[in-house]
């Protein structure tokens, strides 16, 4: 691994992703491709052109172009593909599945043929928990099926298979990561802690969806890639590593939470219409990314505190992205959602 290709790097954990390597490995390079969505953002990736001068490039490409992906893999003659890039929002998903199944299932068999012809030494899938479906008891392990419920987990739970697909069928050396729910910088306000925070600091309607008693793992987004660099470097070809604290919190006591370190009242909470098809619970058994040596730094409500901290210290970021489309969006997911909201 010493020339990787970061698709999706200008989002919110491929950016992270990006500096964490370049910070790390004074010897490896890397390229970020990304279509740079609603969601891409140059403003996340804007310290590394000056900081790794020579060890960094950015290409704007789709990667659902074959003929775009093959030519950057060749001209700078890249080894490894890092697959970050994905629609990822599972409340646009249910508005609009469409681009969800162009990018996360077509671009990543593109990505798996580019990488096929190209004998690329490491392709990495970055999955998601999501792909088990709901789990109310228990924790899903790697081995368990999966039984996805929203076009967003369909479409990545595909993307899984494909991928599996290419290890056993052309014996391309894959491996997949299924992480928890990520925060901390750079995450897009439309995902509910960024959304949260930032909604709070202007004091505006936190909308908790249903009775707010849903379980996630939310865990660090460093914490996230310091597991995938573990597993590029000592994972197995063909295996699947659970990524998550191993912990879990409701969302109501995460937003609690959010609104004591902003020193905020709970009446801007506002309890609204539940989304569709809502899973309750995601758990993961993560033994076996802890048997390669990972242990995640921080826990659910430590994650929650540095991410809360870092809006507050980079307004500079989010206010920019709190306008245009954004507003749009929120208008279609929440207007009529608060119009009938209730307090807690
Ligand atoms: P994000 O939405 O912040 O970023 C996605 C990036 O992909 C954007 O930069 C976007 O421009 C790019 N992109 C979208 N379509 C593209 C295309 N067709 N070609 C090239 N680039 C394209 O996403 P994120 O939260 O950083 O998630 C990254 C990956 O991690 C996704 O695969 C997601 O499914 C997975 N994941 C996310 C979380 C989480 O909590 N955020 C947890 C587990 C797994
Ligand atoms: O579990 C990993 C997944 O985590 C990733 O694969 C996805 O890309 C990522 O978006 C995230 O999915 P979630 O649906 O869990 O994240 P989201 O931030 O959208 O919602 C987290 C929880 O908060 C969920 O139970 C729904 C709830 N929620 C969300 C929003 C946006 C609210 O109560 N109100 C909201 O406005």
């Amino acid at each position: 691994m010493k020339r990787l290709m970061i698709t999706g790097g200008a989002g919110f954990i491929g950016s992270n992703f990006a500096r964490h390597l370049l910070q790390r490995y004074p010897d490896l390079f890397v390229l970020v491709y990304d279509k740079l969505t609603y969601a891409g953002n140059l403003d996340n990736l804007r310290d590394l052109g000056d900081a790794f001068a020579g060890r960094y490039e950015f290409v704007r490409g789709d990667i659902c172009t074959a003929a775009a992906v093959e030519e950057t893999i060749r001209t700078y003659q890249l080894d490894t593909v890092v697959n970050f890039a994905a629609e990822t929002h599972v409340d646009r998903s249910i508005m609009d599945p469409d681009s969800f199944i162009r990018t996360d299932v077509y671009g990543t068999y593109v990505l798996l043929e580019a990488s096929r012809k190209l004998a690329v030494e490491r392709f990495h899938q970055i999955s998601t928990d999501e792909v088990y479906g709901d789990v109310p008891v228990g924790a899903s392990r790697e081995t368990d099926p999966v039984a996805p419920r929203s076009p967003y987990a369909a479409s990545k739970a595909g993307a899984d298979l494909m991928v599996q697909a290419y290890h056993v069928t052309y014996g391309l050396p894959v491996t997949i990561t299924r992480g928890t729910n990520n925060i901390g910088p750079y995450q897009y306000p439309e995902k509910v802690v960024p959304l949260f925070v930032t909604n709070a600091m202007d004091d505006e309607p936190l909308p908790l969806y249903g009775d707010g008693l849903q379980v996630r793992d939310y865990q660090y987004v460093l914490d996230h890639c310091e597991a995938v660099d573990l597993v590029l470097r000592q994972g197995t070809p063909g295996r699947i590593y659970n990524v998550g604290t191993g912990t879990e919190m409701r969302n109501l006591d995460m937003t609690h939470l959010i609104l004591e370190l902003l020193g905020k009242p709970s009446t801007l909470i506002r309890r609204v219409p539940d989304r569709e098809g809502h899973d309750r619970r995601y758990s993961v058994d993560v033994s076996q990314i802890r048997a390669l040596g990972w242990e995640p730094e921080h826990s659910c409500a430590q994650a929650i505190e540095l991410t809360v901290r870092w809006y507050v210290d980079n307004e500079w970021w989010w206010r920019k992205i709190k306008t245009g489309e954004y507003k749009e969006y929120y208008c279609q997911q929440y207007g009529w959602r608060l119009a009938q909201g209730s307090a807690t």
